[in-house]
């Protein structure tokens, strides 16, 4: 590879979606850009509603039929939001990995955690099942799940342990970008600081590019290279991490670090 050339990037341009479900409309998403690239961490924040999932969901092309989508989303400089069901297929997982909201709760019940990465690993990439195991212990050694975990059923896992095992699933095609729907909102905050930072070393290690979405600013503001705001779906606020959290120009980012010092004073 030329040593001058530019990093692979995912890039969202100009993105607007509206939900057209049970005849009312809704613009979740108003003309949003953004662009991450491999190695790098960009944290996407803002209250509730304010279009975070949308956003997400709508890269690996995962809304509801009938959401109306406009805009372009480019991977590896590839446009894909304009892709049929098979086309996406083969950049969903294999290139493009999301961990979704809430993952932790939607594991099949009566499968074993090694069950599901098994089945990634069988639909996605074309690894022999007498190598499931091996690869399997891999992805739970990455996601610093322990190798027991592997072999018992959702409800046997602790939340912290669950959500590891969301990301070994995650990795299980080794993907070029990671998009992570409130990956330790249901945590303690112990053990969301020590997956984030077992997510964030591992985007780092291979350089993978991370759109880590979390209504927690400081989380974010700590984890992520680069923060961009999002308010009633709008892109508000963008720039390096440590220049939005700790100089915030836009009024609602500075109402969001005000709030977050009100409460952190109260616990005082
Ligand atoms: N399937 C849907 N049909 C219609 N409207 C929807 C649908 N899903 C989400 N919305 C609406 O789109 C807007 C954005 O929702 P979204 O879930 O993207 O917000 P969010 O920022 O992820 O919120 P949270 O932090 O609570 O997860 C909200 O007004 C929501 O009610
Ligand atoms: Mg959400």
């Amino acid at each position: 590879m030329n040593g001058n050339a530019p990093p692979i990037s995912l890039d969202i341009e100009d993105l607007s979606v509206t939900y057209a479900g049970g005849g009312k409309q809704v613009r979740a998403v108003k003309n949003c850009s953004l662009s991450v690239a491999r190695g790098k961490i960009m944290g996407l924040v803002g209250e509730s509603g304010s279009g975070k999932s949308t956003l997400l969901m709508s890269v690996p092309k995962l809304l509801p039929a009938g959401t109306v989508t406009s805009g372009s989303i480019r991977c590896a400089g590839q446009e894909i939001s304009r892709l049929g069901e098979d086309g996406i297929n083969l950049w969903r997982w294999r290139r493009i990995a999301l961990i979704p909201q809430g993952a932790m709760n939607s594991f099949t019940p009566h499968l074993t955690i090694e069950r599901h990465i098994s089945e990634v690993l069988e639909r996605h990439l074309d690894i022999p099942r007498r190598g499931h195991a091996e690869k399997a212990a891999e992805l739970a050694s990455m996601a610093e799940l322990e190798r027991d975990a592997l072999y018992r059923y959702p409800h046997e896992l602790s939340g912290g342990q669950k959500q590891r095992a969301a990301l070994a699933l995650a990795l299980a095609c080794a993907p070029d970008f990671l998009l992570a729907d409130e990956p330790t909102t249901a945590l303690d905050v112990i053990t969301q600081k020590d997956v984030l930072e077992t997510i964030a070393s591992l985007v780092r290690e291979r350089g993978m590019g991370l759109l880590l979405v979390t209504h927690d600013l400081p989380l974010a503001a700590a984890a992520s290279d680069s923060l961009t705001v999002m308010k009633d779906g709008e892109f508000v606020e963008q720039g390096p991490s440590h220049e939005v959290s700790h100089s915030p120009r836009h009024p609602y980012t500075q109402k969001l670090i005000a709030a977050i010092r009100d409460i952190e004073g109260e616990k005082r």
